[in-house]
């Protein structure tokens, strides 16, 4: 009886102390357990012989079940089998009209279409390294992204022929063969392809093919759009690309599931993530050539989509969609990606239902991620000692205005406490390779931190600044150089923005600094754009930014824009709108300033522009 009565308490208070003094007990050991069981799935592919690559798991699902949907586009829907044959076709009919050798790398130029996986199989299947083209580049951009990876190949999409056409002496004299997906071809520089595939054997191709690769070969190459300069290619390895396998269903993506394609797969987050992420749990892909607000949800119920994905500012433009009453009528379930503010988090739940959201941090070139796990609004993973002991990353203390890590009287790094903004850098190791961009010798030195915690060591610089708190979630704080100093403070340019996005006629908001003669700093300035149907309220607009941010972060001007520019991942542009600055007789756009003693933004005028540059305006 009293042991009973001592196993019932036990059973009882156990739960109720954890619940107090480890809130997240369970969820952490959950993870842990997932992290297991994806380490010694790794560890165990990583161990056969012959090599087992990412294409060997699109291979073997597509053994296991043939006839189960792999992709559905525009009203086709392609088999696992399907696919399998297609890229046997395409990787035959490239053995057959082109020199490319195993190694060698191919260029894909081509949209979000099911032939860009097919192409990209084929190309795998056949041991060649694939660089993705971004198909909104042209010319000089364009020229520069090829020349990046020594491609011998480029197959591009019909649609983007003219854009080759501009490039086509540069590409003659590297001599490279340039594939059309079409069955006849205008130019006669350029060879169609499409015929060829028709006509070509789905025989599959050999495994000697792929003989030579290592973990560390080249898998793709993904362009990463810097702050500053032209794109870099960032090298993704083998063993990253087997790594990816586990994204999703590490996040209890399964077979059953059917996931929402519809970033650009030229990109880590569409290709790494949505793609080769759902090659291992086999589940169905519903491919869209572009992300569209107003048809997302209404695609959502049509195709019974459970798993979306999102980066940077999509939920927002999904929350800033006018208020349906199906809004909560779909079956998502789960939401994964990164870039996700606190405020949209919560907006996005209130409005659309319980989705499971998991926030996360990685990079295209990183080689450290985190995962909140947990569903904790605004945060971007959680410390597990665990994870940490496998991929060793610490957070640094960070100079600002200086632009480089804070070290010590020995020239070490110093760790930030707890609750302290500092610098994520992880450490270099075989399983968390850096292997840098390719040709780009430079760029690659200057990701890498050497005698961070020992004389000798090497970390990758991811470059971004992180916070954790006391209970050990992560925080994104900023990107190096996505804040400013003003008046000796820094001010967060997301912090901003979130702050200004609050007022009801501001749909959107792009912070930045701009410089002013004879001031050191940058003053804050904002590019918003303003909700359909309302208007710009400058004394609303001063009196919510004097109540919710400090004197030195209220942006000075504020710059009406119809659109704010983004990138292909979504983020903003903010590179041109600094460079433009503040001056009314270059800028068309309506521009205001902050006139402190009209408690208002008036108009800029040239008048005010010369006060401001001559110093004869306080700032
Ligand atoms: C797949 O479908 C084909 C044709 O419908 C059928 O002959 C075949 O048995 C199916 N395969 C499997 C594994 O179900
Ligand atoms: C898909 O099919 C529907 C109905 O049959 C049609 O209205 C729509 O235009 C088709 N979409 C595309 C992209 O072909
Ligand atoms: C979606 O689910 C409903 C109900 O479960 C089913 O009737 C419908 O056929 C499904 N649609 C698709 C495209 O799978």
């Amino acid at each position: 009886m009293y042991i009973v009565t001592v196993t019932l308490a036990t059973l009882v208070i156990i739960p109720v102390l954890l619940k107090i003094f480890f809130p997240y007990f369970w969820e952490d050991v959950v993870y842990l357990k997932d992290l297991v069981r994806i380490l010694l799935t790794f560890v165990s592919r990583r161990k056969r012989r012959p090599l087992f690559l990412a294409v060997d798991r699109f291979i073997e699902q597509s053994a296991l079940h043939p006839n189960r949907t792999f992709v559905l586009f525009e009203n086709k829907s392609y088999s696992y089998q399907d696919a399998d044959r297609e890229s046997n076709k395409i990787a035959n009919a490239l053995r057959a009209y082109s020199r490319l050798q195993a190694g060698e790398a191919a260029a894909l130029f081509m949209g979000n279409e099911p032939t860009f996986m097919f192409t990209w199989l084929a190309l795998a299947k056949l041991g060649c390294p694939v660089a993705f083209l971004n198909h909104n580049i042209r010319s000089k951009s364009l020229l520069h992204c090829f020349s990046c990876c020594d491609a011998k190949v480029l197959i591009a999409a019909v649609e983007l022929e003219d854009a080759l056409k501009e490039i086509q002496p540069a590409l003659k004299e590297k001599g490279v063969c340039v594939f059309i997906m079409t069955k006849e071809c205008s130019i006669s520089e350029f060879t169609s392809f499409t015929d060829k595939v028709e006509f070509a054997s789905d025989s599959p191709i050999s495994r000697s093919h792929r003989s030579q690769i290592t973990f560390k070969s080249p898998a793709v190459y993904i362009y990463t759009s810097g702050t500053t300069g032209l794109p870099k290619a960032a090298t993704v390895s083998q063993t990253r690309l087997l790594a990816a396998l586990a994204v999703l269903a590490s996040n209890g993506v399964t077979a059953g599931d059917v996931i929402y394609l519809n970033l650009p797969m030229y990109h880590t987050a569409g290709f790494l993530i949505g793609f080769i992420g759902s090659i291992e749990t086999g589940a169905t892909i519903v491919l869209r050539r572009k992300f569209s607000a107003s048809q997302f949800w209404d695609e959502c119920r049509k195709y019974n989509i459970t798993v979306i994905q999102y980066i940077g500012e999509v939920l927002r433009y999904l929350c800033n969609t006018p208020k349906k009453e199906n809004d909560q009528l779909h079956k998502v379930r789960l939401a994964i990606g990164n870039g996700l503010r606190a405020e949209i988090w919560r907006e996005f739940l209130n409005r659309f239902g319980n989705i499971q959201v998991r926030e996360f941090y990685a990079s295209t070139e990183g080689n450290v991620g985190f995962v909140n796990y947990i569903g904790k609004i605004g945060a971007i993973g959680r410390v597990n000692p665990f994870h940490k002991k496998f991929f060793p990353y610490a957070l640094i203390k960070y100079d600002t205005e200086g632009d480089e890590p804070v070290r010590n009287s020995k020239g070490l790094c110093i760790e930030a406490s707890k609750g302290e903004t500092g610098l994520l850098v992880s450490k270099i190791t075989d399983i968390a390779p850096f292997v840098g961009y390719a040709n780009n010798q430079q760029q690659t030195e200057k990701k890498k931190l050497r005698n961070v915690f020992k004389k000798g060591d090497l970390y990758f610089n991811s470059g971004d600044l992180l916070r954790i708190d006391w209970e050990n979630f992560i925080y994104f704080q900023d990107r190096v150089g996505d804040t400013f100093r003003w008046k000796g403070e820094n001010v967060a340019t997301t912090e901003v923005s979130d702050i200004v996005t609050m007022i009801d006629f501001v749909e959107e908001a792009n912070v930045y600094g701009v410089q002013v003669p004879g001031h050191e700093g940058r003053i804050g300035m904002a590019a918003v754009t303003i909700t359909k149907g309302k208007a710009l309220d400058s004394k609303k607009m001063f009196s919510h930014v004097a109540s919710y941010l400090p004197a030195y972060a209220q942006p000075r001007f504020i710059r009406i824009q119809n659109s704010v520019e983004v990138t292909g991942t979504f983020k903003q542009m903010k590179k041109t709108l600094v460079e433009e600055g503040f001056n009314p007789t270059l800028i068309t756009d309506p521009l205001f300033f902050l006139d402190d003693k009209e408690k208002s933004y008036i108009p800029m005028t040239k008048d005010i522009y010369k006060a401001v540059v001559s110093g004869n305006s306080k700032l």
